[in-house]
């Protein structure tokens, strides 16, 4: 059931993250212009809109892999602007990419392992060097995991090398690596493409059961049955701008969303 049952719930809830009138020029291409939003924590808000509509410009620039031309982002109210994805990441903020990015040639585990280390003491490059510290953060790290597989019935398939699963599995994979560091906030691009409808259904529990668990999600989907299906709030981008922003009844009801993302006047 999407909490937006209890909209009162949403309005008096915290936010943990705040967009504040971020800004990006590629060139003379105004990719993202002046959006301010919040997300609040422990919800699922979505972000929607056309091809080219910004949507993924502005996840980089949350992310720390694309740097504003202007505005900021705080996320428990620490700025997280011009900081390294590393940074961001360590400080419980993960994300899953548009096209995926997994180490074809490495094992799940090993590419969920890579997830892990984002917050283990003993760091990437520890583990990589046979110590007997990190040896044993190495089988904690696999403690810690194997859960996360099981969890996606993505266990028996620990051993096997990631290009040659499905791309459903490989969806999986990239969701469980962004899930191993813990993360307090995830911000999945589009993890519905490519999936068939039963994958999509299946997508859709596990999101909601991700925010259950307490975690807050920033979604960027073009799959509208999904988004309505499961978002709390909806944010919508046309040309970089934001042209609507509320709970899915009322975007599903704006005459600017309907006519310019929906289809047109007939929509
Ligand atoms: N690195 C870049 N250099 C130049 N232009 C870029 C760059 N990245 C994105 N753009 C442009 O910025 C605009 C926004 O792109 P973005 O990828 O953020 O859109 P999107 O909403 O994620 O679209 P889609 O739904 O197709 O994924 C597009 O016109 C795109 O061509
Ligand atoms: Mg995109």
């Amino acid at each position: 059931m999407s909490q937006t049952e209890s909209p009162d719930i949403l309005v008096s809830s915290p936010s943990i993250m705040k967009i504040d009138k971020i800004d990006k020029f590629f060139g003379g291409l105004h990719a993202v212009n002046q959006v301010s939003f919040d997300v609040k924590k422990g919800f699922i808000k979505a972000v929607i809109g056309p091809n080219g509509a910004g949507k993924t410009t502005m996840f980089n620039m949350i992310a720390g892999s694309c740097l504003p031309t202007d505005g900021r982002v705080l996320f428990n109210n620490k700025e997280l602007t011009g900081k390294k994805p590393y940074r961001i990441a360590e400080q419980g903020l993960l994300r899953t990419f548009q096209n995926l990015k997994l180490c074809s040639h490495l094992s799940v585990l090993d590419n969920v392992l890579l997830g892990y280390h984002t917050r283990c003491k003993a760091g990437l490059i520890a583990g990589m060097i046979s110590s007997k510290r990190s040896r044993s953060e190495e089988k904690e790290a696999v403690e810690k995991v194997m859960p996360i597989l099981e969890w996606l019935n993505m266990a028996d398939k620990r051993f096997s090398e990631v290009g040659n699963l499905s791309f459903g599995e490989q969806r999986a994979v990239e969701l469980a690596r962004a899930l191993a560091p813990d993360p307090e906030m995830l911000l999945l691009d589009e993890p519905a493409a490519g999936l068939n409808m039963h994958e999509t259904a299946d997508l859709a529990g596990r999101i909601q059961e991700i925010r259950d668990q307490g975690r807050t999600i920033l979604l960027v989907e073009h799959d509208m049955d999904l988004v309505m299906e499961i978002s709390d709030e909806i944010v919508v981008l046309n040309f970089g701008k934001k042209i609507a922003e509320g709970v899915p009844s009322e975007i599903q009801k704006n005459e600017d969303v309907i006519r310019i993302y929906l289809g047109g006047d007939d929509a």
